[in-house]
């Protein structure tokens, strides 16, 4: 019998990821975008979840739909990665609630524009914490 490769390499990619099943994962930036569709991608593979990113609403309805989609498990920790504390506030609780991290993604980001730099020194502080947090 022929398989189409678009049929089988799907297949084959899936059944190579099953290794995601259980695994303990904290994505930052979470809230939307970009690590909001990796949480999505990480639920249905059936993995542990902590998300975080500043909006507490957003992340608990990603959360819900992490849960819908398939995750063992998937909290939520609201914090600011620009501030002292948050950082190692968001590893701790996701050290605690699943006991251990398999993956961390880190995808946050603190935005700037296209611009001929302003001379604005206090945004560039910003950006470099927020960027460099973890
Ligand atoms: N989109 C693209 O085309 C593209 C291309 C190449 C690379 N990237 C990179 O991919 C990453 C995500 O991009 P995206 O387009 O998905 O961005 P996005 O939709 O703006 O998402 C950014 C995420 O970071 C969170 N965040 C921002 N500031 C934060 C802070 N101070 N503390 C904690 N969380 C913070 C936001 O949540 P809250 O507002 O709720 O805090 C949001 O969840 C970025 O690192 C970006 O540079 C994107």
């Amino acid at each position: 019998m022929l398989y189409s490769k678009h049929l089988v390499l799907p297949f084959l990619k899936l059944q190579s990821l099953h290794f995601l099943v259980g695994a303990r994962v904290l994505v930052t930036g979470a809230s939307s975008g970009i690590g909001e569709q990796m949480a999505y991608h990480y639920a249905r593979f059936g993995a542990q979840i902590v998300i975080t990113a500043r909006r507490e609403k957003v992340l608990q309805q990603v959360t819900e739909k992490c849960l819908s989609l398939g995750a063992q498990k998937a909290l939520f920790i609201s914090g600011d990665m620009s501030t002292e504390s948050d950082p190692d506030k968001v590893v701790d609780f996701a050290l605690e609630k699943l006991g251990g991290l398999d993956y961390l993604v880190l995808n946050h980001i603190g935005v700037t524009r296209f611009a001929v730099w302003d001379g604005d020194v206090d945004h560039v502080k910003w950006l470099m914490k927020v960027n460099g947090a973890l």
